[in-house]
Order: structure tokens, then C-alpha cells, then sequence
């Protein structure tokens, strides 16, 4: 199985460049941010409870999206794999992560879709324009969001580097460029 985790700040491409490395890989996308705004477009308890964190651009509290993602796993069990598209963003959901995938040959690799700030700030103001998410519209929430990053989930970076498991890939440039950085990093798994 190939388990990758798309890694990277919000705005840096991971659900761009995860929908083209699942056809060709054939792979089964998880995003925990869309698993989310599926929840609260069907007002279901967890879309309720979840939407007060994502309009401020806050994390959803681990149990409950370490509870989401594992049942978004064991409803597909027999798939080639899995590319983790916003997940885990703090250390305690990498630690799930791996428990969960430990009987799937573990976690692959992670790569990290490194793009500047200023880069990213832009690219959501954008992106709000079409998107339809309230935290893409404000400067403030993008702003959060990205410190949040820096906080809570880079240190995940550093964990899965001490594994041996962390590249960082140029996000810069055009889709299908960085899509070949990162079939070149999945070719040599
Ligand atoms: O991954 P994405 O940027 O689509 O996530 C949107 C929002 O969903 C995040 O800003 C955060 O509020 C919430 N989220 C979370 N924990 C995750 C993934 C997403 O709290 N693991
Ligand atoms: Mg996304």
C-alpha cells in the first residue's frame, strides 16, 4: 500500500494536487476539511459542532476528527491506499494516524507542499471569491489558519522527519509542474 500524508499549509494545493495523484495512483482521497463541510452542508450534529471551529479558523478538537477519519477509513478497507489531505494537523491525530494504519504497512511518506506566506494569503483571498467557504473571505481567519499551522501542525513535520518519512516539495510554479515534483518523490517510494 502507498499511505501518504499531502502535507502543507492551507492554500499550498494538497486537494489541487491530491485529486490528479489519486487517478494516477489509485489512490483514495480523505479530506477531513471536505469530510467536514459535507457534514455542515447536511447540518448533521458533527457539521454543527465543527462549523463554530472552522469559521475562526480554529481546529475541530482531535477526538472528534480522529473519530471522522477512522470511520472514513474503515468504511474503505480494500483500497490501494490512501493520500491524507488535511490530516493530521496536530501531533496527538499523527500519533492515530499511525495506530490506525499500522496493520496497512504504516504511513509512506509525507510531503510537504512548501510555499510562502505572502504566496498563501493571496491565493485564499482568491480562492474565496469562488470557493463558498467563510474562511477563505477574511484576511484575519486566513491569517489565523496559517498561525495555527505554524503552531500546531508543522511540528508534524519534524515527527515523521525523525522517521525518515518528510520531504518538502517546491509549491510554486504551475499544477502540473508541481504535480511532477511529487509523482518524482511517489516513483521513488
Ligand atoms: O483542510 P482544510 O483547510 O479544508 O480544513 C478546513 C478547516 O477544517 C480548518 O481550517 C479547520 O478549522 C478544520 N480542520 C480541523 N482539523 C483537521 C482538518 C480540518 O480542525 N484535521
Ligand atoms: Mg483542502
Amino acid at each position: 500500500m502507498i499511505n501518504l500524508i499531502l502535507f502543507g499549509p492551507p492554500g499550498s494545493g494538497k486537494g489541487t494536487q491530491a485529486a490528479s495523484l489519486v487517478d494516477k495512483y489509485n489512490l483514495l482521497h480523505i479530506s477531513t476539511g471536505d469530510l467536514f463541510r459535507f457534514n455542515i452542508k447536511n447540518e448533521t450534529a458533527l457539521g454543527k459542532e465543527a462549523k463554530s471551529y472552522i469559521d475562526k479558523g480554529e481546529l475541530v478538537p482531535d477526538s472528534v476528527t480522529i473519530n471522522m477519519l477512522k470511520a472514513k477509513v474503515d468504511e474503505n478497507p480494500d483500497v490501494k491506499g490512501y493520500i491524507f489531505d488535511g490530516f493530521p494537523r496536530t501531533i496527538p491525530q499523527a500519533e492515530a494516524l499511525d495506530a490506525l494504519m499500522a496493520e496497512k504497512g504504516g504511513i509512506s511518506s509525507l510531503l510537504m507542499l512548501d510555499v510562502p506566506e505572502e504566496e498563501l494569503v493571496g491565493r485564499l483571498l482568491e480562492r474565496g471569491k469562488t470557493s463558498g467557504r467563510a474562511d477563505d473571505l477574511d484576511e484575519n481567519i486566513i491569517r489565523n489558519r496559517q498561525e495555527v499551522y505554524r503552531n500546531e501542525t508543522m511540528p508534524i513535520f519534524d515527527y515523521y522527519f525523525t522517521k525518515g518519512k518528510s520531504v518538502k516539495v517546491w509549491g510554486v510554479g504551475s499544477i502540473p509542474m508541481i504535480f511532477n515534483r511529487l509523482s518524482l518523490e511517489l516513483d521513488s517510494l
